[in-house]
């Protein structure tokens, strides 16, 4: 059984979540994280005192240096393609984070890349993982809720997301981008159908004022191609005291029936000093310590990481792209980013976008 040796590009503040999942994937013998690339050295230092892994200041010499099978991509958005383009070109399988790219033509080239490579290109929508989303879409697949009619989506960030994460690069993202992306995605996964209709609305003000300069939220009603319309509500604007990083969840409506799921509040809740009241997604990121005592994250949040090292294993055991069954692809990577686009075309002229 393969071991698939991957190095990571970009060890920010999600990139942590990759270099956790690769190294509890190698206590297990799924995975070997061998090394991993940032522009920021100072960070990659910090990095290499909790993980072990050859850091590398460029991707291009970690490629040329290490015998990788496959890098993931955790950089900010509009660096995905070409760190992806030239890791296919090199062989390498590649896992970017969402959006797969932030242009239509960015997520082609990638796609062709890959393509032409014979090498796998996933995406890291997490959302398809929440045993939640999974049970709805079973529902829903089943035929249970009849003909879908319409539906609600929210996801809210807090105002810090924006503002203290990355304020290097918020202001060439969105709540379309950044946070519409997964439920885009969510949508067409549960549904089966795709988007072929967007008009948007957006309101820059909160951020705008306190220098970074794009949309606190945006509103977009979807039509899809099943004959149902969606409407997803996405903003980072939520005051830090709300009880949680992030508000989500989704509704959708059939002739026969309707599915509710709050993807944030999961039940659980905690009330410290200093935190106030807060409310736990346990099903994204749980930590746990393993029988030697290790730190082992456990979640959704791991799951689409570590199905992605799955996947590499079966072709380096001589599978096909074909053995490895349903994961989200570079074509659904392109038509999230496909609607991401066309809400950000409908806010610019005012009007419907047909996709
Ligand atoms: N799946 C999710 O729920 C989720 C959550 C947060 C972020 N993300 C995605 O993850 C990606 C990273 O987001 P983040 O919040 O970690 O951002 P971040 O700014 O905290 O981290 C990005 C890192 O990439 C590094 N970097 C920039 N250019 C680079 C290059 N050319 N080569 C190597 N490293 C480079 C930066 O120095 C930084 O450390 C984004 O695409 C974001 O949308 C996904």
């Amino acid at each position: 059984m393969a071991k698939c040796r991957v190095g990571i590009v970009g060890v920010g503040t999600f990139g942590i979540n990759h270099l956790r999942c690769f190294r509890q994937l190698g206590y297990m013998g799924v995975a070997e994280l061998v090394a991993a690339a940032d522009v920021n050295e100072e960070l990659l230092q910090e990095r290499t005192r909790d993980f072990e892994f050859a850091p590398y200041t460029d991707y291009r010499e970690m490629i040329a240096r290490e015998e990788l099978d496959a890098i993931t991509v955790v950089t900010p958005d509009p660096l995905h393609r070409e760190i992806a383009v030239y890791a296919a070109n090199a062989g390498l399988h590649v896992l970017s984070e969402k959006p797969l790219d932030v242009t239509v033509e960015g997520c082609l080239d990638m796609i062709e890349a890959a393509e032409k490579a014979s090498v796998l290109l996933m995406v890291d929508f997490h959302k398809r993982y929440d045993e939640y989303h999974v049970a709805m879409r079973q529902k829903v697949q089943a035929g249970d809720l009849g003909d879908i009619e319409y539906g609600y989506v929210h996801m809210e960030d807090r105002i810090e997301v924006p503002r203290d994460w990355f304020p290097g690069w918020a202001a060439n993202s969105s709540p379309a981008w950044f946070l519409g992306i997964h439920f885009y995605d969510l949508t067409r996964f549960i549904m089966g159908a795709d988007p072929v209709q967007v008009w948007a609305t957006g309101v820059k003000k909160r951020l705008r004022d306190l220098g970074v300069d794009t949309y606190d939220s945006i509103s977009a009603k979807v039509m899809f191609d099943n004959g149902a319309t969606v409407a997803f509500d996405t903003s980072w604007i939520i005051p830090y005291e709300f009880e949680a990083i992030v508000n989500q969840g989704i509704r959708l409506v059939g002739t026969k029936g309707l599915l509710e799921c709050d993807s944030q509040d999961r039940g659980t809740i905690t009330c410290c000093e200093g935190e106030g009241m807060q409310t736990h997604n346990m099903s994204f990121l749980r930590q746990r310590f393993d029988k030697q005592g290790r730190e082992v994250w456990q979640g959704y949040g791991m799951d689409s990481i570590a199905d992605f090292a799955h996947n590499v294993n079966v072709l380096l055991d001589g599978g096909t792209i074909e053995d490895l069954g349903d994961f989200p692809s570079g074509y659904d990577g392109l038509q999230a980013t496909r609607l991401a686009a066309g809400v950000h075309h409908s806010l610019e002229t005012g009007g419907i976008v047909e996709l």
